[in-house]
């Protein structure tokens, strides 16, 4: 089917060149985007992933990019088409444990906080094994798993029958993709065929992770990554601690070193409880050119066209999941600049939104 539309999106015309928002065009709907519940979409990408190509997987996270994680040339293509530092390994999504047993030893850690966490947003780093392209390990001597809380996902991964590579579809340094539309802007059609789409992803922002692998040593597992599975959540359960700040530069996590989430806007985050932020507001002037993403409490201080809704300064959660889209929303208005609440740090998602809030800022 074909429509003449008002771009609104960037998106990608059969020809492979990119449409710019806002111009009338001739635009098919972008063929890439199959439903996952389809049964037909599902065994197109069992092929195509077979076949060592790209597939686009919603989780209950973010969007993946996904690639067989045992096939060393299918994850270099992951790399190729993000843009992605060859040092920074990608988590290997999973159907279960026993699909995790094949590839490593499983430490007793990692089967208590999969029994109590999986299928969930909780990656675990292990040593690694065999199996496992090295591409996808990056040289780090472990490797990360993930078992999803998405059903249709899980069977995906049962048809492929080994774990899929997958980091979040999005341009590297980019806000995560959180829509099949964000995932078809950022990759063309020729690294990317097809888009299997879940609807805007449940939580929206990444997995927690946690590296296991300095329990071997006596020491406390690291939390890596803040995420929907928090610190307290686990700390009864094992020995953990949240990686420090001046020990990001350092060797824990690849991922750490790189700018992450950053709109083509630069972004300012208004900080302090939330009558502090409404002074901010009352006390500066609305600048022009500027797109505010703000908590519902606020709306009233800025003209209501210049706004982005957030959701209440009390639910981080609603904020969490609209977060990344909003980013990309500002951009596409045309924002010359962001400037973005913060919300409560309490409250499930409140410390893993502040985390990507700032790493977005800086
Ligand atoms: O929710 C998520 O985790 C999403 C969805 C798609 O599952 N994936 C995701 O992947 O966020 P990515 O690549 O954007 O972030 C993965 C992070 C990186 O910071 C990477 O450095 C770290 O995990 N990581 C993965 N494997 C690792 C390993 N073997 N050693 C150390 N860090 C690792
Ligand atoms: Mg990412």
């Amino acid at each position: 089917m074909q429509y003449f539309v008002e771009s609104s999106h960037f998106l990608w015309n059969p020809s492979g060149s990119r449409v710019q928002p806002g111009y009338t065009y001739l635009l098919f709907m972008d063929p890439r985007i199959q439903p996952i519940k389809s049964k037909a979409a599902r065994e197109h990408a069992v092929g195509l992933l077979r076949s060592g190509q790209l597939v686009a997987i919603p989780t209950e996270t973010v969007y993946g990019l996904a690639a067989l994680a045992t096939d060393d040339a299918a994850a270099s293509r992951i790399y190729a088409a993000k843009g992605r530092p060859s040092n920074n390994p990608l988590i290997c999504h999973v159907t279960d444990l026993d699909m995790v047993r094949r590839y490593v030893q499983v430490p007793a850690a990692m089967e208590i906080l999969a029994e109590q966490f999986w299928p969930g947003p909780l990656t675990l780093i292990v040593r690694e094994g065999q199996g496992i392209a090295q591409t996808v390990r990056a040289g780090t001597g472990k490797v990360g798993f993930r078992m999803p809380d998405h059903a249709l996902l899980r069977e995906l991964l049962g048809m492929v029958g080994v774990p899929l590579a997958a980091p979040s579809a999005n341009r590297s340094g980019k806000p995560s993709g959180t829509r099949a539309l964000h995932v078809a802007e950022d990759f063309s059609p020729r690294d990317l065929p097809l888009i299997l789409d879940g609807g805007p992803a449940f939580l929206g922002l990444e997995s927690t992770i946690v590296d296991l692998t300095p329990l071997e040593e006596g020491n406390p597992a690291l939390l890596v990554r803040e995420g929907a599975i928090r610190l307290e959540d686990m700390s009864t359960l094992l020995p953990l601690r949240a990686v420090g700040r001046q020990e990001e530069g350092m060797t824990v996590s690849p991922g750490l070193l790189y700018r992450h989430y950053a709109p083509d806007a630069p972004l300012t985050l208004l900080r302090g409880t939330l009558e502090e932020q409404r002074a901010c507001l009352e006390s500066s002037p609305d600048v022009v050119g500027t797109v505010y993403i703000l908590a519902q409490e606020l709306h009233g201080l800025r003209p209501a066209d210049h706004v982005l809704d957030g959701g209440p300064w009390g639910e981080p959660w609603r904020a969490a999941q609209e977060f990344f889209h909003l980013l990309r929303e500002a951009d596409r208005r045309g924002a010359r600049s962001i400037v973005a609440s913060t919300w409560s740090l309490h409250g499930p998602m409140g410390v893993a939104l502040r985390e990507r809030q700032e790493r977005a800022a800086s």
